[in-house]
């Protein structure tokens, strides 16, 4: 059989691809230094990221692996709602770590370079230390800073911890995290954030760690609790930073963090932030409506109200990759999608996902409607496809069964490529499109 000139093409740009990956030409440059007070963002499975799976996963088994992770998500988000701990899942997959965007940060004197996680659901900041049991990546070493402390059992800072302990003088204290649950002292040292340094941030560093799903490198938690970034950086960021999200498609990947209110977006849509007093660290907001193409999806009545005391309503989270709404208002959601999309298509599902298609489809946008502000979402933010183009879905799904589900949580994946401006002095989170990959 001859090859004609059209069936050879898709061959050599391949051929191409894969020689121009193997000689770096398409690598983006990973030592790119942050600058003033913006942080790179890296997605997990970047490039530039060294916690990237070794064996490339099946695009299959990465979206699984992907559901499974925010499975312990949503329930580690669901007992800071409900104010009680759960039993963690267990999973027969290997979770290898969530959440999912790191940024890099110096921690000591001289700096050590940790690539800590990106938490806006978490406070308290944590670090696997020098002589961590269970750890299993880089540790902080701590003696070899001259400007590491440990905090004692009297600092103000012990009461602020959920239930501190005290040995030998130490304050230490446990979290369970996910699947996960780590013992760390109470410490103080500086950390370094782009160009900015922070001398005596109080952060918990971990002695000891169960369990497979902990960021490998810590914690920076983004939370607008006691002793979050946030709180302990008031007088420099004053309570505020953005970020854009790159999608974890592309191979270039320029996502930013950036801290403190200089430099952030002026033409932006804001909604009020919501304050759960019993949930102080998440940042919760009113979801009215969800519109798919033109039309507002009816939804049962109060699946989207903000209810402090039971933890209801509506949270942005920058650790949870795909969004999840309440099982009636996912239903109604999903099949007005569905219906759009063309009745006579035949659906799939994948995992936890339940609309997925084998043929290709012409999507709707989907709105979701806060108070003040409607997003209106592009298919690059609601749907996922196989590498291979054969297999696409519909990236959300309802709130697990076994979590306490009351709480809409929007995800990473409809975030990305979008600015998040969360503005905490004005109680306001802003959101703007911005091409960040
Ligand atoms: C990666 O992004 C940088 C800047 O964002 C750009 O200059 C460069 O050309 C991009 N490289 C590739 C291979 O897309
Ligand atoms: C943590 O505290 C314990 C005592 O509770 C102590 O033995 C250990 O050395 C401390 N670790 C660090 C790194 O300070
Ligand atoms: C905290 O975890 C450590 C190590 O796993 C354990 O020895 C200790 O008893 C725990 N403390 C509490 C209060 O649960
Ligand atoms: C859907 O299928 C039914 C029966 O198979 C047919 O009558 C109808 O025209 C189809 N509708 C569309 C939009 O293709
Ligand atoms: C959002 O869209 C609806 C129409 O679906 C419109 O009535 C409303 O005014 C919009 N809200 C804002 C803040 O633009």
């Amino acid at each position: 059989m001859r090859l004609s000139f059209p069936s050879l093409f898709p061959l050599l740009c391949l051929t191409l691809l894969f020689l121009s990956l193997a000689l770096g030409l398409t690598q983006p440059n990973c030592e790119t230094p942050d600058q003033g007070s913006t942080l790179q963002v890296l997605h997990v499975y970047s490039p530039c990221s060294p916690f990237r799976p070794k064996e490339p996963l099946s695009w299959e088994e990465s979206v699984l692996q992907m559901q499974a992770k925010d499975k312990a998500r949503l329930q580690f988000l669901s007992s800071l709602v409900a104010r009680k701990s759960v039993v963690p899942i267990a999973s027969g997959r290997q979770i290898v770590q969530n959440p999912t965007y790191i940024v890099r940060a110096k921690i000591g004197t001289p700096a050590q370079t940790m690539l800590m996680a990106m938490d806006t659901s978490s406070d308290v900041a944590w670090i696997p230390c020098n002589g961590c049991l269970g750890c299993s990546s880089t540790l902080f070493n701590s003696p070899a800073s001259t400007t590491y402390k440990s905090l004692g059992c009297q600092a103000a800072q012990c009461k602020q911890v959920p239930k501190p302990t005290c040995g030998g003088g130490v304050c230490s204290f446990n979290l369970t995290y996910g699947g996960s649950s780590l013992a760390a002292n109470l410490s103080q040292d500086t950390i370094t954030l782009a160009t900015d340094a922070v001398p005596g941030y109080s952060f918990g560093c971990i002695q000891k760690a169960t369990g497979g799903s902990l960021p490998a490198q810590g914690l920076l938690g983004l939370g607008r609790g006691p002793l979050s970034l946030l709180s302990q950086t008031q007088n420099l960021y004053q309570s505020t930073f953005s970020y854009c999200l790159p999608s974890f498609k592309s191979l270039n990947f320029s996502g930013s963090l950036r801290l403190g209110p200089v430099g952030q977006p002026k033409r932006i849509k804001y909604t009020p932030l919501l304050k759960n007093p019993r949930r102080p660290s998440l940042y919760f907001v009113n979801l009215m409506a969800v519109r798919v193409g033109r039309r507002v999806v009816d939804v049962p009545p109060g699946s989207f109200t903000f209810n402090p005391s039971t933890g209801a309503g509506t949270i942005f989270d920058s650790g949870t990759v795909f969004t999840r709404l309440v099982t009636p208002a996912y239903i109604a959601v999903r099949d007005a999608f569905r219906n759009r999309v063309g009745r006579n298509l035949t659906v799939t599902s994948l995992g936890g996902f339940d609309t997925c298609y084998t043929v290709p489809i012409a999507a709707p946008t989907i709105t979701f409607m806060f108070t003040g502000m409607n997003v209106t979402l592009p298919p690059d933010n609601l749907l996922i496809h196989s590498t291979a183009g054969s297999t696409t879905c519909l990236a959300m799904a309802a709130a697990p069964d076994n979590v306490n589900s009351v709480l809409n949580v929007i995800a990473n994946l409809q975030q990305q490529n979008h600015r998040l401006l969360y503005d905490v002095p004005n109680s306001r989170l802003g959101v703007a499109r911005e091409l960040c990959t």
